[in-house]
């Protein structure tokens, strides 16, 4: 059984290219072999991810993120029973989300993921993920 969960975390100490980049690179590892697709937005203090898999998986994963130092008050907006993934491409994409970004200012002002439906959250996530071409994208396949 397939499912989309959505989380949204602040980040514990500044949001550096190293914290990323290991992310990215662990997420590169497990999530091919969990066969789990996603993706992650950062910014302004905040990340969201999207993960996509079996349920088994998509638990376990959940669990180990929720349990890194580098983020608190992770906040589970969605879980969803799906028939298809939404972003099947990409073990894990990266797609930088700012309230200074011109683009989610202008769209969605008072846009603020922790009081924010999960239907909003995701359609914001669907919009940037097609107007702004993810930063790093590591393929879901070799
Ligand atoms: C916002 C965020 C997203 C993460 N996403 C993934 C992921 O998609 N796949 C994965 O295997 N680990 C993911 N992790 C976990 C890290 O890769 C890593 O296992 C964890 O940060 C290591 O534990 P530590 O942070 O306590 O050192 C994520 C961690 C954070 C903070």
């Amino acid at each position: 059984m397939l499912v989309r969960l959505l989380y949204v975390s602040q980040s514990v100490g500044p949001m550096t290219t190293t914290v990323t980049t290991s992310i990215l690179e662990k997420s590169s590892i497990y999530n091919k072999r969990e066969n789990i697709t996603g993706i992650l937005c950062q910014g302004s203090g905040l990340w969201m991810q999207v993960l996509e898999g079996e349920r088994h998986q998509v638990n376990a994963l959940y669990a180990r993120i929720m349990a890194s130092r580098h983020h608190h008050h992770v906040e589970l907006l969605s879980m969803e029973e799906i028939t298809h993934r939404q972003f099947g491409h990409w073990s894990m994409a990266l797609v930088h989300l700012s309230k200074d970004d011109p683009m989610v200012r202008m769209a969605h002002p008072e846009f603020d993921p922790y009081t924010a439906t999960s239907k909003e959250a995701m359609s914001l996530l669907d919009e940037l993920i097609t107007s702004s071409s993810p930063i790093v994208a590591t393929e879901s396949k070799n």
